[in-house]
């Protein structure tokens, strides 16, 4: 049932992605008049029926079974997309930094980074490999969102030279081989599962990514010989149930709202022990609802802007009291900025061969934008740059995880990491909606679009 589900979402959310739904509808309904031939009497339709259920039980279960073994990966699969020679003559040429060592700006870094085709990861890796680091991406591609886009970005990155490993982080033998192939300065951790009510859905999947991927992840680092330093992506939503504002790194945070939540204040727990134990640089990076230009459609501007486009309603969530839900809108370039100072300024490890030498450092800073905006206020800036009316449908907000506000205090990024961030949300909006009507090609007169100028 999922696959259906699926497709359909696929469809209402990329009407313009050429091909491959259109082409499925079309077979399905030569099918529908075969199998509407061969239905001649009551007698073989029975036969018939029996039949289908059994085809679609075994599918079934060939598909779980499938899944089940991509998700543990090499044990079933040994090196299928990944090692060889060539393999590792792309990865080498990929990290290797084009600024020579003694250049004015230091020697160049060389960054492992997971999700590298997803929104912050891709940003990241060109910012990276524009100023001269070698990168390396590694990402699984899984379908949480249309894995169309996440192709799109890491063919972006190729067109740099840019090397996208396929490949899951649960993956320790694959792992073991990057650091094996490539002495890595750096790590940008990344890849993680998204959303905060998809958690209700498919919590296992939080779990496969946030902790054992990370812990999968640590392991590798921690074994890698010389260690990286880690920078890695935790989250505002962290701060859950707590109402004192501006959200300052040294307040409380142990009253998650989501598993998603939950799973990143994991993810600060385990990094903190393999800090302590293995001396490992740690750096645990906040964002505050991060947007722009190739971003993840399962964010509400991003769905917003294609509801209002194809006419539908928008469902605008209004919290308790009937107070608006706002949210620290943080633009990527600004984020962009904040990772690659955190790379900038991460110490080193200390371990090696399972010990540490001495203390490294563990830090946790805050990526936001300081300016809560509310949803409404969202809808009304998105009206103004696609100029179309959106109709907003209000509902009272569900008890799904979601936190009513989010506002973060920068003061310690902004002292420790230069983070200043620049861009406001009608700003950014803005270079968003360039982005997604040229992508999604609204620009090339072929689109309904025309007709609301
Ligand atoms: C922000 O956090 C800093 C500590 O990092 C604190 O000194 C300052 O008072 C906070 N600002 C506000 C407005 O709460």
């Amino acid at each position: 049932m999922r696959v259906v589900v699926e497709e359909e979402e696929a469809e209402v959310m990329y009407p313009s992605t050429p091909g491959k739904v259109k082409v499925e509808q079309r077979s399905s309904a030569a099918m529908s008049r075969q199998v509407h031939r061969c239905f001649a009497s009551t007698g073989t339709m029975f036969l018939w029926a029996l039949f289908l259920v059994a085809m679609t039980a075994t599918y079934l279960s060939f598909r779980s079974l499938a899944g089940d073994a991509a998700a543990s990966s090499s044990r079933y699969f040994p090196a299928a997309s990944w090692g060889g020679l060539h393999w590792e003559r792309q990865i080498r040429a990929s990290a290797s930094p084009r600024r020579p060592p003694g250049s004015a700006e230091g020697a160049g870094l060389s960054v492992l980074v997971t999700g590298a085709a997803g929104f912050v990861g891709a940003h990241c890796s060109l910012a990276l490999r524009k100023r001269g680091d070698g990168v390396v991406g590694i990402d699984n591609y899984n379908s949480y969102y249309d894995p169309s886009l996440k192709k799109a970005r890491r063919a972006l990155l190729g067109s740099h030279g840019v090397f996208v490993v396929d490949g899951d982080i649960n993956d320790g033998r694959l792992l073991a081989k990057l650091f094996d192939v490539v002495p890595f300065t750096h790590v940008l951790h990344l890849a993680a599962q998204a959303g905060v009510r998809y958690a209700m859905e498919n919590p296992s999947s939080y779990v496969r990514s946030n902790v054992a991927g990370l812990v999968s992840l640590l392991e590798s680092c921690k074994d890698a010989d010389p260690q990286p330093a880690v920078v890695w992506a935790s989250s505002s939503s962290v701060y859950g149930l707590n109402d004192a504002v501006p959200f300052s790194e040294a307040h409380r945070t142990d009253k998650p709202a989501s598993l998603y939540a939950a799973t990143k204040k994991a993810g600060e727990a385990i990094t903190h022990t393999y800090n302590h134990i293995y001396g490992l640089s740690i750096t645990g990076l906040r964002f505050f609802t991060v947007y722009g230009p190739w971003g993840r459609p399962d964010m509400a501007y991003f769905f917003f802007t294609r509801n209002i486009l194809q006419g539908k309603p928008v469902t605008v969530y209004r919290g308790r009291d009937h107070v608006d839900i706002a949210r620290d809108f943080t633009y990527i370039d600004d984020i962009v900025r904040g990772c690659l100072a955190a790379l900038d300024t991460a110490g080193r490890s200390t371990g090696g061969g399972g010990r540490k030498r001495g203390a490294a450092p563990y830090r946790i800073f805050n990526l936001g934008n300081t300016s809560p905006v509310t949803v409404p206020a969202l809808v009304a800036m998105l009206e103004r740059c696609l100029m179309v009316k959106a109709r907003r449908h209000v509902v009272e907000m569900p008890g799904n995880g979601d936190v009513p506000f989010t506002h973060a205090n920068i003061s310690l990024a902004r002292e420790q990491l230069g983070y200043k961030p620049t861009t406001s949300l009608e700003m950014g909006l803005k270079k968003f909606v360039r982005w997604y009507l040229s992508y999604y090609g609204y620009n090339r007169g072929t689109h309904a679009f025309r007709n609301h100028l």
